[in-house]
């Protein structure tokens, strides 16, 4: 395979692109054949040997990557070759296979491209989780962006709009200031030519700003924490500057505001529970377009050299992707939802990223809560007449689509019931995925009841919660499900059944 390798620590000039073996894949990992890879930040620290990894020379930079998975290991249980999956796998994404753990691995919703899976969630799972978890904004507060049309920086103003604030962004020209507005800046302030206290003071009349969102450091630090309004909340992201800012703690003390340390890869680790829900949240926001990443530009893997340069010139704007090989993106249309606040998309967001429990008794802990709810999936006339084929079951109502025109409610022929039955063991993969076990099997149905008719062309999605974890003398583990299929747009359910699935 092709890869772009780091031989020896240094700036992007130095690495090359070679032809050298696949890499082996551990039983716990996957094989992903790499469509697309996000450049980010670390990228440029990993190869100079300054980031807190240090991977063995040589190796490919790239750690936010999207494409397919070509093989996987005996102990992967959830994941399947041909799933079309998004990985944050530290290094190897500059290349066209890399080797990732099963863990670091999510599927990606059929409606997102892979240019948009490989550059997303990065971005806006760091300025999410620090704008909602640590900072705990709230609608009407005003937000400073430092370093604004980065990738974090974008995300953050693009966010901090959609959750209410009025944004106000920071950057060095007044091109990346243009593309701060269209993503929602109210003001902006080009800290390159204006006084950066002075000019927060002026749009905020002396009130100061609620929150900081830093991923720069250096010397914008000390100016931002000084345009502070009373209470507010200083969010340390990063030092893009290059210098870690030292700064009079007294500020704090008469500001009385918080200096908040985000690191958004150890919530990620530590709490996973919570970053699941915010991936979900986010998924769903960017399928709905109502968020909208700014791609600065696509680059060849030939090329992958000069996006790393061009990040540390300060030339990107938003997020610089790495497109891998030849091939066409096929079209997907946005999910239509209606434009809402992020706060009231909390219960309702549908998301595939599952769940993850590392072993069968977390699962107890979850006993009587919802797992959540998957993406839509359209019944098309092609899916009938696939489980038609399969089960020998020829029925006109599912098959004839003319005489449905005729005789069936709606002229539309209907999914099969077993069909949509069937589906729920797929929608199932998408909510929960158990670790460190040896195999897991769907066991059988209980109480299952046939409401709706699915007619052709309907969506269809799943909800499900747990509702009993039993322990069986010989080791293994029952694990109870209810699910329910919905169509959209009708109230009643297609089929509400209980999932027993044996665990060992
Ligand atoms: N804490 C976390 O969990 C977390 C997560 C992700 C990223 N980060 C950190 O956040 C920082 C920004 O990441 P990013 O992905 O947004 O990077 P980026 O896309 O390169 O953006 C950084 C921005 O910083 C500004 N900047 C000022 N001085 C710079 C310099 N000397 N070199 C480069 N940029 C400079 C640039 O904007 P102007 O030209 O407009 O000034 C640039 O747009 C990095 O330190 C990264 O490690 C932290």
């Amino acid at each position: 395979m092709k890869a772009i390798l780091c031989e020896n620590f240094g700036g992007p000039k130095q690495l090359v692109l070679q032809e050298i073996p696949s890499p082996l894949i551990k039983d716990d990992q996957v094989l992903i054949a790499i469509k697309a890879c996000g450049v980010n930040f670390p990228d440029n620290l990993i190869i100079q040997g300054k980031y807190q990894f240090k991977p063995e020379l040589p190796f490919s930079p790239g750690g936010e990557v999207a494409g397919e998975i070509v093989s996987i290991g005996k102990n992967v249980t959830y994941l399947k070759k041909g799933m079309r999956v998004l990985a944050l796998c530290g290094w190897g994404g500059f290349a066209e296979e890399v080797a990732v753990d099963a863990n670091r691995v999510l599927p990606i919703p059929d409606q997102m491209n892979m240019i948009n899976a490989a550059g997303t969630l990065y971005n806006y799972g760091t300025s999410y989780y620090a704008l909602k978890q640590k900072a705990a904004i709230k609608p009407g507060e005003t937000v400073l962006v430092l370093g604004a049309a980065g990738g974090v920086g974008l995300a953050a103003v693009e966010l901090a709009k959609k959750m209410g604030a009025i944004v106000i962004a920071c950057a060095s020209t007044n091109e990346k200031l243009e593309i701060c507005k269209s993503k929602g800046a109210d003001f902006t302030i080009n800290y390159l030519q204006e006084d950066l206290k002075k000019s927060v003071q002026e749009i905020t009349n002396k009130k100061g700003v609620d929150i900081v969102y830093d991923p720069v450091g250096g010397t914008y630090a000390e100016p931002a924490l000084r345009s502070m309004a009373w209470n507010g909340r200083y969010l340390v992201v990063g030092f893009a500057s290059g210098t870690i800012p030292e700064l009079p703690f007294n500020l704090a003390l008469l500001k009385g505001c918080s200096i908040i340390g985000v690191f958004w890869g150890a919530f990620a680790e530590r709490e996973q529970k919570e970053n699941q829900k915010n991936l979900g949240e986010l998924v769903n926001l960017l399928l709905s377009s109502q968020l909208k990443q700014h791609h600065h530009k696509i680059y060849s893997l030939e090329n992958a050299a000069e996006a790393l340069q061009d990040l540390l010139d300060r030339k990107v704007i938003g997020k610089a992707i790495i497109k891998i090989g030849e091939w066409v993106e096929k079209t997907i249309e946005p999910i239509p939802i209606e434009a809402s606040p992020i706060s009231d998309l909390k219960e309702t967001a549908s998301s595939t990223i599952p769940v993850v429990f590392k072993n069968k008794s977390e699962l107890k802990n979850h006993i009587g809560q919802n797992l959540g709810t998957t993406t839509w999936l359209k019944i098309t006339q092609e899916r009938i007449q696939q489980f038609a084929d399969a089960t020998l079951d020829f029925q006109w109502v599912h098959l004839d689509t003319e005489k449905a025109k005729t005789f069936l409610p709606g002229g539309k022929t209907i999914a099969h019931g077993y069909l949509t039955m069937s589906l729920a063991s797929q929608f199932f993969y998408q909510l929960i995925s158990i670790e460190n076990i040896n195999s897991f099997v769907n066991y059988g149905i209980n109480k299952a009841r046939f409401i709706s008719p699915v007619q052709v062309d309907s969506e269809i999605r799943m909800t499900a919660s747990i509702t009993q974890v039993e322990e069986l003398p010989n080791g293994s583990t029952k694990l109870f499900l209810n699910c329910s299929i919905e169509i959209k747009g009708q109230e009643k359910p297609a089929y509400v059944a209980e999932i027993i699935s044996m665990i060992f």
